[in-house]
Formats: C-alpha cells, sequence, structure tokens
C-alpha cells in the first residue's frame, strides 16, 4: 500500500472521473481513505461528520437509481448549461463542453458499476448562541444565525476533498456530486439516516476506466485571485505544474 504521489500531483490529477471498473478496492485501501477524509479541519473539532460507505450491491444499485433519477428530470436543463451556444453558461471551448457533458451523462448511467458509493454527511451544527444570550449582543446572534448554513457546508467539504486526494493517492478515482440532494428524504429513508442528518456528497470510488487521471483545466489565476482589493489583480502566473 504505497503512498507514491506528491500533494500537488494528487492536487492537479484529480478530476472528476466518472466511470469506473467494477473491480473491488481493498478495506485496507478504504479504510485508509475514510481515516485520510476525517482528518480535515472541522467546527471546534465536534466531528459533527458521518460517512456511509456503500458496498452492497443492492443498496448501490437503489441508490444509483435515485441519482439517475435526479439526473433524467434535470436532463433538459444540463443540456443548456453545456450545450446551448447562446447561453454559455459553461465558459469552455465548445468541443471540450461537449466531452464534459458527455462524460457528464455518461456517469449518469454507471452510476451503479463502481464498488463503493460514499455518502458524505453531517450532524447539523449546533446553534451556537443558545445559552449565551447573555454574553452574546443581539446584532451578533442575528449575524451567527444567517451564517449557519455556511457553517454546516463548510465543516464537511474539506473531509471529501481529503477523501479525493487521499484516493487519488491510491489510483481510486472519484468525482463530487451532489445530484442525490433532490431525492434526499427517498435515500435518507432507504439508508435508515436519521432526520436531523444533512446528506452533502454522493461519491461514487473505483478504479478508473476508460478515463485516466490527468491535469485539471481552471482559469489562470489572475482571472479569479485579487490582490489586496477586490478586481485589483494578482499580478503573478506561476509556470504551470504541469507544463514541467
Ligand atoms: C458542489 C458540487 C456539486 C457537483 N455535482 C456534480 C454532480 O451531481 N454530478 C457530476 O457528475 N459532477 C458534479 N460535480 C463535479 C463538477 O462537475 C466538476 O468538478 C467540474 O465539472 C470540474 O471538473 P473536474 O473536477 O474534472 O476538472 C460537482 C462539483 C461540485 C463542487
Amino acid at each position: 500500500m504505497a503512498d507514491e504521489i506528491g500533494v500537488l500531483e494528487a492536487i492537479y490529477t484529480a478530476r472528476g472521473l466518472r466511470r469506473f471498473k467494477p473491480d473491488p478496492i481493498p478495506d485496507e485501501i478504504l479504510a485508509r481513505i475514510m481515516e485520510a477524509a476525517t482528518r480535515a479541519p472541522n467546527a471546534t473539532n465536534l466531528q459533527r461528520w458521518r460517512f456511509l460507505v456503500i458496498k452492497d450491491p443492492e443498496v448501490r444499485k437503489a441508490v444509483a437509481g435515485y441519482y439517475k433519477k435526479a439526473a433524467e428530470r434535470l436532463l433538459p436543463q444540463v443540456e443548456r448549461i453545456f450545450l446551448d451556444e447562446t447561453r454559455h453558461m459553461v465558459p469552455m471551448e465548445q468541443a471540450k463542453r461537449k466531452q464534459l457533458f458527455d462524460n457528464t451523462i455518461d456517469g449518469f448511467n454507471h452510476f451503479d458499476v463502481p464498488p463503493v458509493l460514499i455518502l458524505a454527511c453531517t450532524y447539523p451544527e449546533p446553534p451556537r448562541w443558545e445559552g449565551n444570550e447573555d454574553v452574546l449582543s443581539p446584532f451578533i446572534i442575528e449575524r451567527m444565525k444567517a451564517m449557519l448554513p455556511r457553517a454546516n457546508a463548510a465543516s464537511i467539504y474539506h473531509a471529501v476533498q481529503n477523501l479525493t486526494l487521499a484516493a487519488r493517492n491510491f489510483g481510486i478515482a472519484t468525482c463530487m456530486t451532489n445530484l442525490h440532494t433532490l431525492y434526499e428524504p427517498e435515500i435518507k429513508q432507504l439508508l435508515g439516516i436519521p432526520g436531523e442528518v444533512l446528506t452533502w456528497a454522493l461519491l461514487p470510488l473505483g478504479y478508473p476506466y476508460p478515463d485516466k487521471f490527468g491535469p485539471i483545466r481552471r482559469k489562470p489565476i489572475s482571472e479569479v485571485v485579487f490582490l489586496n482589493h477586490w478586481g485589483d489583480p494578482w499580478p503573478l502566473e506561476p509556470e504551470s505544474y504541469y507544463k514541467k
């Protein structure tokens, strides 16, 4: 079980892969991946995350069915996002956009193939102002209430990214997805998930096929990174890691 690749290589090559071999993932590797996921930062280290690792083929099939159903319902809108030239919602060349669309649809149709599905969940963040009204101002309590949904999301996505990078280290692919949330009540009932628990991401895990890990394509940092004030461009574009 060698740790073979560096952190930057993992970051730069762990693109979202949606097709997998059905080959099983050894439990020792899965355990390492899950441990890496749960080493992530989280609010006040309460570790309110829970991860459901779904290996049972029948259960996987049922969950994949909901994912596919959600995808089918969204298909007209997804087609517009990717393929409607008049909208240009996905800013990339037409051929690449078409490829991403095809991969996404392919993923919808093969969601039950990977040997593992992982559902990343959290117990909701507690309303931390309760019982502390004597030491917190009404202004701050209002702001805390407004921030609560963000606090919930903030404590799971670090773990999902850790999971993605640890999987990449072991040659295992995944793709962050959240379409399942359209059928969250049904999926929670199917899996016995308590009512208050929030589900955030459904991650297929498996050995990639036919696609491979490869460079992630993103905008240059000069387009998305500012210096000191909003809109003032960051001046230095680094030598791209994968030009080496
Ligand atoms: C919040 C979030 C939700 C996503 N949901 C889905 C999804 O439901 N299905 C899917 O195929 N990809 C999903 N993705 C993956 C994105 O489509 C993918 O990260 C993006 O197209 C960039 O591709 P790359 O990571 O391979 O470079 C999601 C990503 C994020 C961050």
